[in-house]
């Protein structure tokens, strides 16, 4: 076996994953997946090819921190002997091809009666990529958008769903939330992109984010239901409130600063 730091200072914190021992691994793809995917196997197989077909016609490139992995075009061919040649003009011999391109919506054990369909892995209709209006709110999406950062994203769409279910977050009506779904796809239409980019999240996704946080946020909600008594009682000068709920929230934020 050769040797090399990468696999000797690693190699006591991992299983090795037997395919790809000593292995010529080939992965399609250079987003986050490619990154953690390569890295990992790059500690076990003899060397990793990273093929990103944005790249054209630049040559091959070495991955910094790995003397066994090298970043190239797209591929040009593959053969059946097992080579594969790139667009930047090497040709590999290789054992594994992995891809790195994406993922299908697949939900075989849902059955909706077509309210929600997957349609050129489009998911829908869903109001804000998460209940789907007509089945909401005892259906609901966790983790459908892409190109975001999704462990925070996760939480904050668990929040909002929670507090849909427990009554203290109202959605719109049906018919608004389809209003909505429909809006996101003219405008995704309107760039210019396939019905499979709807849950590409790549520009908006702090908005996202945000909008989110907010549906949560008792700041928010205090500020409006004060602000509505006050147009309501106009002759009242003092706070009056019934937000305790809230009030209880505020403190619990306030102890994780203590
Ligand atoms: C996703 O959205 C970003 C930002 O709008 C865009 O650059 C990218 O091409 C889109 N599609 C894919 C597959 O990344
Ligand atoms: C609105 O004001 C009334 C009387 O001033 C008070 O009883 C009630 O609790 C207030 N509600 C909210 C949400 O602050």
């Amino acid at each position: 076996m050769d040797a090399w730091p990468g696999k000797q200072m690693h190699s006591h914190n991992y299983h090795v994953p037997e395919p790809f021992l000593d292995q010529v691994v080939v992965i399609i793809g250079n987003s986050n997946s490619v990154v953690d995917i390569s890295g990992d196997i790059a500690r076990f197989a003899k060397e990793v090819h990273v093929s990103d077909r944005s790249l054209t016609d630049e040559p091959p490139r070495k991955q910094p921190g790995y003397d066994n992995m090298c970043l190239h075009s797209a591929i040009a061919s593959t053969h059946k002997d097992g080579v594969v040649v790139f667009r930047d003009g090497c040709s590999i011999h290789v054992d594994v091809i992995i891809h790195c391109t994406g993922y299908k919506y697949h939900f075989p054990f849902l059955k909706t009666k077509n309210i929600v369909t997957v349609d050129d892995n489009r998911v829908g209709p869903l109001y804000k990529h998460i209940f789907p209006p007509f089945l909401a709110p005892s259906l609901a999406f966790i983790g459908i958008p892409w190109k975001v950062v999704p462990f925070p994203m996760f939480e904050l769409q668990s929040k909002w769903v929670a507090g849909v279910l427990s009554g203290r977050i109202a959605l719109p009506t049906k018919e608004e939330m389809l209003e909505d779904v429909k809006s996101w796809y003219l405008e995704v239409e309107a760039v210019g992109w396939p019905k499979r980019y709807t849950h590409n999240l790549s520009n908006i996704l702090f908005e996202y984010d945000n909008w989110l946080a907010e549906q949560c946020e008792w700041r928010k909600l205090m500020y409006v239901a004060t602000k509505k008594n006050k147009s309501a009682h106009p002759e009242s000068y003092r706070d009056e409130w019934d937000d305790d709920h809230l009030i209880l929230q505020a403190e619990e934020d306030f102890q994780n600063f203590l």
